[in-house]
């Protein structure tokens, strides 16, 4: 067994290849859709949104408060610039975490124009008292202020423009329902299909000015964990590849090659991945485990266990949550090359 603590830095690096939650800044911006139509799949959301955004355009108001979420590097940023963009109005960005008191979230808000956007990121984190802000703010545009102290307080109430908060999180569950409620549109954002992800990586290629063959792309869809910004940053990698060890095109063979180097395999499922499937399996017979033991199991933090292995372990059906817990299913031992013992006794 090899302890996290001796692993070499590069491999360290390669382990993070497949982390949707490691934003690549420059490539994200590079390669992010300006335009509703040049956004690939999620076509639901797309309707629902292409109708408000008509809506208000037509009323000449500010576009609803909006809540995209869904796993992380799905494109809920991208959105949030989307609609700034199809609005023509402006979009400021904060997050969660960032906003510490109320005094913060109030300057924010006081310093918006009518119509702006503001975008919360993982707005799952912004704490009780910010949020009891927020609340008569979506509500009634309005700012409710304390002046002064002890008896002689007095509130005072301000007038905000119209503004729209667009709101992101990976964890819908941690998401209060009065804050919840207050938002006219919550939109909830899926893994892409084998299709679409090879739309994106074509855009993606012809952006970055790339050659590449068809089935080279089909390969890197595969293993992309349907998830757009983790195709991006594989095709990245295997330009660079091609670019050491070929002419520079991407086809099937260099693909290959560059994905077997960074040890992902034809599922997409990285060594993290392996291990919390191994662990599920013979440390804990297959399940059912709780969340906190399978992730202690591993060394891993449980809101990454939630958020980025088990998301595409449940899509790729190797695992399945019941009310006891998570299990494995005979595809994951199937793939592991293991049996399940229990099945085999029936
Ligand atoms: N539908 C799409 N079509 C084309 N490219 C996309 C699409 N969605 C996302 N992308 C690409 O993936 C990158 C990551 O998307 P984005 O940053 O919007 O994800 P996110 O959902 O906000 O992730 P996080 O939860 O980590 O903040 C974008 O910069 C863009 O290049
Ligand atoms: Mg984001």
């Amino acid at each position: 067994m090899i302890s996290s603590s001796k692993q070499s830095k590069e491999e360290k690096q390669e382990e993070q290849i497949l982390s949707p939650l490691e934003k690549d800044t420059t490539l994200d911006m590079q390669l992010r859709p300006k335009e509703l139509t040049d956004y690939i799949g999620q076509e639901k959301v797309k309707d629902n949104l292409k109708v408000m955004i008509e809506a208000a355009k037509k009323r000449g108001e500010n576009l609803e408060h909006t809540l995209f979420y869904g796993p992380p590097g799905l494109g809920k940023t991208t959105l949030a610039h989307i609609l700034s963009n199809e609005m023509g109005v402006n979009i400021k960005i904060t997050s969660g975490p960032s906003i510490e008191r109320g005094g913060d979230l109030a300057s924010i808000l006081s310093n918006l124009s009518e119509n702006d956007i503001l975008f919360i990121d993982e707005i799952h984190r912004l704490n009780k008292n910010v949020e009891e802000i927020l609340y008569p703010a979506m509500e009634e545009f309005a700012l409710d202020l304390i002046l002064g102290k002890g008896p002689g307080a007095r509130s005072m109430r301000l007038s905000l423009p119209k503004f729209t908060i667009v709101g992101a999180t990976t964890r819908m569950g941690l998401i209060s329902a009065p804050l919840r409620d207050r938002f006219g549109m919550v939109q909830r954002l899926d893994f892409y299909e084998q299709e679409e992800v090879e739309k994106i990586l074509q855009r993606s290629a012809r952006l970055l000015n790339l050659e590449y063959d068809k089935e080279a792309i089909t390969e890197l869809a595969k293993r992309s964990r349907f998830t757009p910004r983790i195709a991006n940053r594989l095709l990245k990698r295997v330009r660079d590849f091609a670019e050491v060890h070929g002419n520079g095109k991407i086809n099937a063979e260099t693909a290959k090659r560059a994905l077997e180097m960074l040890q992902i395999d034809e599922m997409g499922l990285d060594r993290n991945d392996l291990r919390i499937l191994e662990a599920l399996i013979e440390k804990f017979g297959g399940g059912p485990v709780g969340l906190k033991s399978l992730a202690m199991s591993t060394s891993e933090e449980e809101d990454t266990v939630t958020d980025v292995y088990e998301p595409y372990l449940l899509r790729l059906g190797f695992i399945k949550r019941t009310p006891k817990g998570r299990e494995a299913t005979d595809l994951a031992y199937k793939h592991l090359g293991k049996t399940n013992k229990t099945n085999t006794l029936l």
